[in-house]
């Protein structure tokens, strides 16, 4: 029998529902191409929602989502309306750590035909952020609010199981590809959670012997990034930091229109999520000029994730060779509708 998969669509907000659309529209080829079946539920949780009902997703949308194989997001927040620490604490966040999508990959390269900032372009990086502890704990308070004697804690909280599962993961990443590993901490400051991050690191070392292990600091990994990224293949990095470095492997791959990104559950008990990194961009919002290609990249993640590795193949290769004309390549130069036509003529050619 056909194998169907059942998605859950979140488009969200802003350019989010342009690209989810676009995202969509590839991977319905995909599956007609490839022989496997596709559904999907498109739920309206965003910032829109929050304001008429007063909250992003219903009191019951983990278990409502649980049921998918899969979900795909577009972008979450609008903050002339609701604010980020609002819309993000709403739907993101709490759907990453409920699901246990501990692991959030992020690649970084050029695509064919795109310029990046840099002169040297021959970079492949994948980036493994730690996706549900960290600085993005949830774990402070704020006392004597709007005195002067205001004070405002916010506790990353490293633990053992977070901490080693995450580089597990990278160790395995590692092991698939060039069999390199860098972990990035910042122990030289931080005694407590970066030191024991390191002491893991070395313990699980000893079961990778074929994977090469390599240690830098946040900011000495800044300006790797940006000065030798050739040889960098895995990093792994905690939450806050790995948002960071994201954003900076955005930047070099040429910008957030190409930044894709998975929130995996590796044990598979929970749905995992996909998503681009950019968000839902405001100030381009529903112009048909959001770069479609990051999320489309993303749903080749969820086709990967669901074991649809040819098809996730045939729409990473029809992204690039849509790039390698031309297309998309530059931000205001193609519509979203003309880039995800060429990523779909690619697939039928
Ligand atoms: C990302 C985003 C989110 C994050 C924000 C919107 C909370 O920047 O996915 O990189 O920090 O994780
Ligand atoms: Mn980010």
């Amino acid at each position: 029998m056909m194998d169907e998969y059942r998605l859950a669509l979140i488009p969200g907000d802003g350019i989010g529902t342009e690209v989810t659309d676009a995202a969509m529209r590839v991977t319905s080829a995909a599956a007609a191409r490839f022989g496997f079946g596709l559904s999907s539920e498109t739920f309206p949780w965003s910032c829109d929602h929050y304001r008429t009902t007063g909250e992003m997703m219903p009191g019951d949308g983990i278990e409502i989502l649980r049921g998918f194989d899969a979900i795909l997001l577009g972008a979450v927040g609008w903050p002339a309306s609701v604010p980020d620490s609002v819309s993000l604490h709403g739907l993101l966040l709490p759907i990453r750590k409920a699901f246990n999508q501990y692991a959030n990959i992020r690649p970084h390269r050029l695509l064919k035909g795109v310029e990046g900032p840099l002169r040297s372009g021959g970079f492949d990086i994948l980036c493994v952020r730690e996706n549900t502890e960290g600085e993005y704990s949830g774990a402070g308070g704020r006392v004597h609010q709007g005195t002067g004697n205001e004070v405002a804690v916010e506790t990353a909280i490293f633990t053992r199981a977070g901490v080693e599962r995450i580089l597990r993961f990278g160790f395995e990443q590692a092991r698939a590809r060039r069999g390199h590993l860098t972990s990035v901490t910042k122990s030289n400051a931080q005694k407590y959670s970066m030191v024991f991050w390191d002491e893991v690191t070395e313990e699980l070392a000893a079961d990778y012997p074929d994977v090469t292990v390599s240690r830098m600091h946040i900011d000495a990994m800044a300006a790797k990034m940006v000065m030798a990224p050739r040889d960098l293949d895995v990093v792994v990095a905690s939450n806050l930091f790995g948002d960071i470095l994201t954003d900076l492997g955005a930047a070099i791959q040429g910008g957030l229109g190409f930044a894709a990104s998975a929130n995996i559950n590796p044990e598979r008990t929970a749905p995992s999520m996909f998503e681009p990194v950019h968000g839902s961009a405001p100030d381009i919002a529903g112009r048909n000029i959001a770069n479609p290609i990051a999320a489309i990249w993303s749903a080749a993640q969820m086709l990967d994730h669901l074991g649809e590795s040819e098809a996730a193949g045939a729409v990473l290769a029809a992204i690039e060779t849509a790039t390698s004309r031309g297309i998309g390549t530059r931000p205001g130069l193609n519509t979203t509708d003309e880039i995800t036509a060429a990523v779909l003529a690619a697939m039928e050619g």
